[in-house]
């Protein structure tokens, strides 16, 4: 089929890669021309693993074309996909200004049936006011169906995810757009759900502020096992193995963070309030999270002491294991609050430090992992990144003025650092 996708994100160019991989003939347009020309060049814009090499097989063979005119991208196709950023307002709620241009442009430039898929995550009812918006400045007066296919994937696991979905949602307003549709997303032989589009819509926020209260659930009896000496680990190994709940999701951290979640739990109690329902279990989930980053920092103070003129060494700064994202870091947010309380601080990542630099300055950026904790006072690890698991910890232990390690991912089974000499903290495992 031939496909355009609008918005060449982590969304919509894994998407447009991915659909081009199952053999549809997609255009990707931005209207940043500085990005086209990247990936017309063979670069990437971001880091997601696998994704390179799936957009030069696919430009290769010609399936695969990137053009900063949404007109050439209209024209060329049947089903076009808006995937634009739908970032969030101080207030909380959704900024719908990029959804709202597009669709005045692919208007403007239709001239024919045409299927236009909302795949940015949206307030409930948007779908309603994208189809009313291509109506009113369609100077053409065709046809055409709008429709709303939420997007699952995950930063560092996008191509895994987008290639085998749990399920595909398509809401719909009419049976219409349905087969084309079913076409698109055959060759992933995936359950397709169809809904209405308010459903679809809803799915979305809700999965995700799902998840988002599952991560806090297992925080906050992180606490508890704190303050009980009880495993966090085993708590959730023992929940997990409910298939009702399921192990997923239940790795207590230092909170979570990243571009969707605390955006859309933010936007999910705002769409809530202005329905009539106040969210309170959400916002709850909230509180949770920024407690959770609280204590973390607490911890490292009162063990610490005086942070002023003290010497950290950070491990991981992207908002999770693989990526190089660091959109809401809880890493970048710990950095800044060490800073502010005078530390000096030594940080590595394995993907994240170019993009690290914009956000975090005055800080001493390290190459090797191992060379950290070179004149630290402690170290802390603040992202999931496995590598971090294959630590030099007897190098680590040497170097550090102290063998402190606070560690916000729980990588190392505490009597084994206590063994090796660390005096080790992490979540929810024993006495804080
Ligand atoms: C999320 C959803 O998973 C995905 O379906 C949706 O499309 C976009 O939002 P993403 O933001 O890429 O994906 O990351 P995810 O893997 O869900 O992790 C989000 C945050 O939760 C990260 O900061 C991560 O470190 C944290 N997390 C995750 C935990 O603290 N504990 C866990 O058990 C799982």
């Amino acid at each position: 089929m031939k496909l355009t996708i609008i918005g060449t994100g982590y969304v919509g160019l894994v998407t447009g890669t991915c659909f081009a991989e199952a053999g549809h003939e997609v255009i990707c347009v931005d209207n940043d021309a500085e990005k086209v020309k990247l990936l017309q060049a063979g670069g990437m814009p971001i880091y997601e693993p696998g994704l390179e090499e799936l957009v030069e097989k696919n430009v290769k063979a010609g399936r695969l074309h990137f053009s900063n005119s949404t007109r050439e991208g209209v024209e060329r196709s049947d089903v076009i996909f808006i995937a634009v950023p739908t970032p969030a307002q101080p207030d909380g709620s959704v900024d719908l200004s990029f959804i709202e241009g597009v669709s005045r442009e692919i208007a403007g430039a239709m001239t024919g049936y045409r299927i236009i898929v909302d795949k940015s995550t949206v307030p409930v009812n948007t779908g309603r006011k994208v189809a009313e918006t291509i109506q009113r400045y369609c100077k053409a007066k065709v046809d055409f169906d709008v429709v709303s296919n939420p997007e699952f994937l995950r930063e560092g696991f996008a191509v895994g995810d987008f290639m085998k979905p749990d399920r595909v949602v398509v809401g719909v307003a009419s049976p219409r757009p349905i087969q084309a549709m079913k076409d698109v997303f055959a060759p992933y032989n995936a359950p397709i759900i169809v809904t209405d589009i308010h459903s679809a819509e809803l799915i979305k926020h809700a999965a995700n502020s799902f998840l988002a209260l599952k991560i806090s659930y297992i925080n906050a009896i992180s606490v508890l096992c704190e303050l009980s000496g009880a495993n966090v680990q085993e708590v959730a190994n023992g929940m997990g193995m409910d298939a009702r709940i399921g192990r997923k999701f239940l790795d207590a951290s230092l909170g979570f963070g990243g571009s969707c979640f605390p955006k859309d739990l933010s936007a999910f109690i705002q769409i809530s309030e202005q329905l009539g329902y106040s969210f309170g279990l959400l916002k709850e989930v909230q509180q949770i999270n920024a407690r959770q980053m609280d204590r973390f920092f607490k911890k490292i103070s009162d063990t610490l002491w005086v942070l002023k003129g003290k010497t950290l060494g950070v491990l991981g700064l992207a908002f999770k294991q693989n990526t190089d994202d660091v959109r809401m870091s809880p890493a970048i947010d710990l950095c800044h609050r060490l800073q502010k309380e005078g530390a000096a601080l030594r940080v590595h990542d394995p993907q994240a430090m170019e993009k690290a630099r914009a956000v975090l300055k005055d800080v001493t950026y390290v190459a090797d992992m191992n060379a950290v904790a070179e004149g630290c006072d402690a170290l802390i690890i603040a992202t999931e990144w496995p590598e971090f698991k294959q630590l030099d910890l007897e190098k680590a232990r040497k170097n550090l003025t102290h063998p402190i390690l606070f560690d916000g991912r729980n990588l190392f089974d505490v009597n084994e650092m206590e063994r090796l000499g660390f005096l080790y903290k992490s979540i929810g495992r024993g006495k804080p």
